[in-house]
Order: structure tokens, then C-alpha cells, then sequence
């Protein structure tokens, strides 16, 4: 099967070209000046589809390295399948995720990724690899850190909050630093300061101050900056890398900055809904038909913090200024119905997260149209990046030869509305959006994944199964 896309704008990371991209089987097989092929070659006798994107742009396919498809959590479950939540991916133009194995407290590491494989196998509609969660810090969990590098899965989730859940205390966390400095791994860190949440939410609920607000402000950006700033310390002592997953406080950023203007290996994660929703949100001025508890939509952690104090602001400067290194979802979707709504009494009791797989490159597109971000900066941090930092750049993250065919072709003149409401829908498991009434100046014409088209005019033309494991390598920012 031979794919050729004429007359595109391509961008990768590193510029911007018009160019014509050969796709041959699950490869790109060439990246040519426009019209070069044509000539002295039979386009119609060699190529099987022949797409032309004039005026439009041709990317790599998104990565989205941080999702929680049918996640146990809350005690619930997140409403995505792996088949619903990369089918809304693949929609949205990302063609890979990299999704977490959980393990909670006693349970066996390995085991656990054994699950997880067996739950993702044949059900994905896009390529999908796993990140390791770590609780207890076990000796075996020590072991398995080895085993599982050489399963493709490079790194591993620590939290610092959620006691009795996922919350490592700093002496297993030092633990897994030390076996992540030794093997060459990626310590991805929940930072916030889990006993100091814990007093903080059982004092508001004694003081009956119940509804989703209230979630965020007993999550303060200072829990926040001082578990980061702990990681990095506990990073500086034992030698390990350190990735912070979905950093909210502009406090957090700039321990980071510090940590990487120092020279160590310390990255940041960043999401779409710090960099556009905020604490605000959750009072519930929107809509009067869940009254205050409308905002239980967008109780997740860490919370969105307040537009007052700046800190969405701060987080698209540091993404511009690379303090911050890239943007993923953290995709745990719950619905408000049967979900969401264990916590009507009791914000505590609400399933942590916000559903945005099928978002993410619209929203940062729409930074770019902002002038927030660059057009190469926008697929540097929602795909490039991702690729480079989870191992798995030459295959993933760039348009150029010997590359998979994952390419998305993307219209700046279209439109995208996202949202449930009225003439809206999307393609994730959840009874409401998290982004209703936004807006995008840009839309998702094509996906193509592995070189076959599995979004094309507004259809849905893949299969469950078409998305396969990928055995990633080292981060590649390590030396
Ligand atoms: O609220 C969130 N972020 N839910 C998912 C679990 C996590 O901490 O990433
Ligand atoms: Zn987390
Ligand atoms: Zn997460």
C-alpha cells in the first residue's frame, strides 16, 4: 500500500517545508520537493491514494504520553476503554498514547503489566505503550524496573500524594531513584504533598465546606512547589532524571527551571486544562443545573489553580521559553452521571480527572492561531517532544524517512466546536465535555496511523486492533 500527500505544508519540529510525503506499507519512504515525484514516474500505475493537502498542514501524529484508560481509581473506573479512548484519539490526531499500568500497594509489578497488556491487546485504534505506576516500592518492584526495560517500558510513576492508595513515602521514592540512576529509566512524578491535602481536605469537609471548589483550594500551589522542589532534591541525591507530570502552579515551573538552569535532568509536563481553565471554573458560575456541583467536571489533580494569580499565563510562557517541555492530557475521563456524582456531599469523593485524549492538538493549535506558541513548537510539544523524551523519536515524532507513516493533515481554514451541547459531539465515553463552548480556528482533516487512513471526511474508517504495542527505548534527552 502506497500513500502519496501532495502539495502539503509539512512541519516538524525543526521547520516548516512544502513538501510531498511517499508513505510505502507502515513507512513514510520519502519527503520530496512538490511535484519532484511526478515527474518521469507513474503516479497512477505506483502510488494507491494519491492525497492532496494544498493550503493545509501535514504533522506527525500526535503523542499523547500521559493517559488512564480504563483506569481503577475513586473507586470507579475511568469511562474510556482503550477501545473508546484511542478511537477518540485517533479523532482528535493523535496516532500514539502512553498509557499506566497501576499497581497499588501489595500487588505484583509484573503481574500487574501483565494485565494491562492482556486489557490493551487488540482493542487500541492507534499504537500505545505503558508507563509503569509504582506504590509500595517492593524489592520485587526493584527487580521488575529491570525486567520491564526490556519489555519496552522505560519509565515509572511515583506519587507523593493519595496516602493509602499511591503515595510512595521519600524513602521509596529514594529507592526507585536510585534503580532509575542505574538502568537509564524515567521517574515521573505526581509532586504535591499528600498529608498536608489530607488535613487540609479533612478540615474543609468538618467546616462543611463540600462542593468541588473546595478541592482545589485544599490542594495550594504551595503542596505543589514543595513536593516538586522535594523531587528534585531527592532526584539531585541519587543521580535519577526526573519528569513532573501534569505541573499547575507557576511555583512548580520555576523549581524546575531552577533544577535544569542547574544542569540536572529535570523535565515538565504541563496539560491543556492549566492552560486554559481555571480554578474559577469550579465555582460553578457556568450553569445552574448542577448548582455548585457543577464543577465536580473539573475537580482533577493537580487542580486548576486561580487565572488571578497567573498561573495560565505563566504556564504558555514557560512552554515558549521550554521550562516547560511539553503537553499532555492526563486523560482519566469519569461521567457526571454515577461517576462524578459519588462526591455530591463530599468533593473528597470525587473521582480525580478531566477527559481531553481527543482535544489536545486542536487546543494547542489554537495557541498557535493565540500566538502563544510557534506552528513548530506546537508539534515540538505535543509530539516531537513526547517522542524524544519516552524513547521512541525516529519511529514517532517527526516526518522524514524510515519514520511511521503517522501523519495527521490539518486545516487552518477549518473549524472545530467542541463540546456536547447542541450541534456538538465528541467521540470520548463521557456524559459532558470539559471543554464545552470552546472553539478551535483549525480542524483534523486526515489521520493516517502506520500508513493506513483511519480518519478521513469526518469518518471513522479504522478498527479496533489496528493500534499496536511499542517497545520503547531510553528517553532520549539522557546521555
Ligand atoms: O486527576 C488526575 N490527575 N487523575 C489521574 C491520576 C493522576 O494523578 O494522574
Ligand atoms: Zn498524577
Ligand atoms: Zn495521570
Amino acid at each position: 500500500m502506497k500513500t502519496l500527500i501532495i502539495n502539503g505544508t509539512v512541519v516538524n519540529s525543526t521547520g516548516t517545508a512544502l513538501a510531498d510525503v511517499l508513505i510505502d506499507g507502515e513507512r513514510i519512504a520519502a519527503v520530496l520537493a512538490p511535484g519532484s515525484l511526478l515527474l518521469g514516474f507513474d503516479v497512477a500505475a505506483n502510488v494507491d491514494t494519491v492525497i492532496d493537502a494544498t493550503g493545509k498542514y501535514v504533522i506527525p501524529g500526535g503523542i499523547d504520553a500521559h493517559t488512564h484508560m480504563e483506569m481503577p481509581f475513586g473507586g470507579t473506573n475511568a469511562s474510556d476503554t482503550f477501545e473508546t479512548g484511542t478511537r477518540a484519539a485517533a479523532w482528535g490526531g493523535t496516532t500514539t498514547i502512553v498509557d499506566f499500568v497501576v499497581q497499588y500497594a501489595g500487588e505484583n509489578v509484573i503481574d500487574q503489566y501483565n494485565r494491562w497488556q492482556a486489557k490493551a491487546a487488540g482493542q487500541c485504534a492507534i499504537d500505545y505503550g505503558f508507563h509503569q505506576i509504582l506504590s509500595d516500592v517492593q524489592d520485587s518492584s526493584l527487580v521488575a524496573m529491570d525486567e520491564l526495560l526490556n519489555e519496552g517500558v522505560s519509565s515509572f510513576k511515583l506519587f507523593m500524594a493519595y496516602k493509602g492508595v499511591f503515595l510512595s513515602d521519600d524513602g521509596q521514592i529514594t529507592k526507585a531513584m536510585q534503580k532509575a540512576a542505574s538502568n537509564g529509566s524515567m521517574i515521573m512524578m505526581h509532586a504535591e504533598n499528600g498529608s498536608v491535602i489530607d488535613l487540609l481536605v479533612q478540615q474543609a469537609i468538618a467546616a462543611g465546606n463540600t462542593s468541588p471548589y473546595f478541592h482545589g483550594t485544599t490542594r495550594p500551589w504551595q503542596a505543589e512547589e514543595e513536593a516538586t522542589h522535594r523531587a528534585i532534591m531527592l532526584a539531585n541525591l541519587t543521580g535519577a532524571p526526573l519528569y513532573v507530570v501534569h505541573v499547575s502552579a507557576k511555583q512548580a515551573v520555576a523549581q524546575i527551571a531552577t533544577a535544569r538552569d542547574n544542569g540536572q535532568n529535570v523535565f515538565g509536563e504541563t496539560c491543556p486544562q492549566y492552560l486554559y481553565l481555571s480554578l474559577e471554573e469550579q465555582l460553578g458560575a457556568r450553569s445552574d443545573q448542577w448548582g455548585a456541583f457543577e464543577g465536580a467536571k473539573w475537580v482533577c489533580s493537580t487542580p486548576l489553580r486561580s487565572r488571578e494569580e497567573g498561573h495560565q499565563h505563566h504556564m504558555w510562557q514557560s512552554l515558549r521559553t521550554n521550562d516547560i517541555q511539553m503537553v499532555s492530557t492526563d486523560h482519566c475521563p469519569f461521567c457526571m452521571k454515577g461517576q462524578k456524582d459519588m462526591g455530591l456531599n463530599d468533593f473528597s469523593k470525587i473521582p480525580n480527572g478531566i477527559g481531553s485524549v481527543e482535544h489536545r492538538m486542536d487546543l494547542l493549535y489554537q495557541g498557535v492561531v493565540d500566538r502563544q506558541i510557534s506552528l513548530e513548537r506546537w508539534v515540538e510539544v505535543t509530539s516531537t517532544t513526547p517522542a524524544r523524551m519516552f524513547g521512541m523519536y525516529g519511529r514517532k515524532g517527526v516526518i522524514q524517512p524510515g519514520a511511521d507513516g503517522d501523519i495527521v493533515i490539518y486545516d487552518p481554514n477549518g473549524h472545530t466546536s467542541l463540546g456536547i451541547g447542541e450541534g456538538r459531539s465528541h467521540h470520548m465515553n463521557m456524559d459532558y465535555s470539559a471543554w464545552e463552548g470552546f472553539e478551535i480556528d483549525g480542524h483534523v482533516d486526515t489521520v493516517i496511523s502506520r500508513g493506513r487512513v483511519i480518519i478521513d471526511d469526518h469518518q471513522y474508517l479504522g478498527a479496533k486492533g489496528d493500534g499496536k504495542y511499542f517497545a520503547r527505548g531510553l528517553s532520549q534527552y539522557l546521555i
